[in-house]
């Protein structure tokens, strides 16, 4: 038996520059997919992975994530007054149990390995899941459940990977690949944001880990790497060998929300399938 999953880590301080204006006042988790905001597809994919505690690494002007996991007094008054049952269900759907969300800052942008360490007292001594939510997945189940039922059997740290195109391999990080068993793969090596010329595979982390408390121990010690950041690659590489590591090759698509591209095309991709505007958005697609 593995020691459970039972905490995610979501780094949400970046500052969602690829998306300005948009995101000078409202910070870029709170982008929707059509009616949800991103930071909530992450909460949602990791409950139904069975996580319990949510742990969101913020900073400066992010204070409206945690009003969307609180309650809306004044507009859940007005919809149970007018009789809206249905929204008021909705506004109150992402409502957990108090003290199962925690913030922490990260005080300053040192990089995605930082943010992660920024929440080291939370996790403590416990292996637990990261997402980052502008990766979005539509997958069923989610890429998280997909990991949890992984791991429960394998143990150890994982990476959801994706093939990519080899002249993209130096927008992510990259495995050395070991042996293959189905979509699970034994991870022999991971550098982050490799020259395609350099890259030792096309297989690409996307935002989705599970990783052990040992990945902290090595978080300490601040290691500036690629982009003159500090890197969780780096620091979860050092792990392989001492530890079991596999990344697993999730069923499911994966959007890009921090680009513009990405995010439209996973509006138009869940839009598609909506009943309600799914004919819209067909012959809107073919005429345009
Ligand atoms: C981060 C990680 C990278 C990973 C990518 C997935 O990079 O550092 O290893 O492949 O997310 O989206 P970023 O996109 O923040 O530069």
């Amino acid at each position: 038996m593995h020691p459970p999953i039972k905490k995610i880590v979501l780094p949400v301080a970046g500052l969602g520059t690829r998306f300005l204006p948009a995101t000078k006042a409202i910070p870029k988790e709170m982008l929707p997919v059509l009616d949800k905001p991103l930071i909530q597809y992450a909460v949602e994919e990791a409950l139904e992975a069975g996580i319990e505690d949510i742990i969101l690494v913020t900073g400066r002007n992010k204070q409206v994530m945690e009003d969307h996991f609180d309650h809306a007094y004044e507009l859940e008054k007005i919809l149970q007054e007018k009789g809206k049952e249905d929204a008021l269900e909705i506004a109150r759907s992402m409502l957990l149990e108090e003290g199962r969300i925690s913030y922490v800052r990260q005080m300053r942008p040192l990089g995605l390995g930082h943010a992660i360490w920024c929440a080291r007292k939370l996790v403590n001594e416990h292996p637990f899941a990261v997402a980052l939510p502008d990766d979005l997945i539509k997958g069923k189940p989610g890429a998280l459940k997909q990991m949890v039922e992984a791991y429960n059997e394998l143990g150890g740290n994982m990476v959801a990977t994706m093939n990519v195109a080899r002249e993209d391999t130096s927008k992510y990080g990259v495995i050395t690949p070991g042996a293959h068993s189905g979509n699970r793969i034994a991870v022999e090596g991971l550098v982050e944001k490799p020259h395609p010329d350099d890259a030792p595979s096309t297989q690409a982390v996307v935002g989705r880990y599970i990783l052990q408390p040992e990945v902290m121990d090595h978080l300490n010690k601040k290691a500036v790497g690629a982009g003159g950041e500090i890197q969780l690659t780096d620091a979860m590489a050092k792990l392989i060998g001492s530890q079991p590591f596999h990344a697993i090759e999730f069923e499911g698509q994966r959007f890009d929300c921090g680009s513009k591209i990405g995010w439209l095309m996973a509006n138009l991709s869940f839009a598609a399938e909506d009943p309600a505007m799914a004919d819209q958005i067909r012959q809107l697609i073919k005429f345009r």
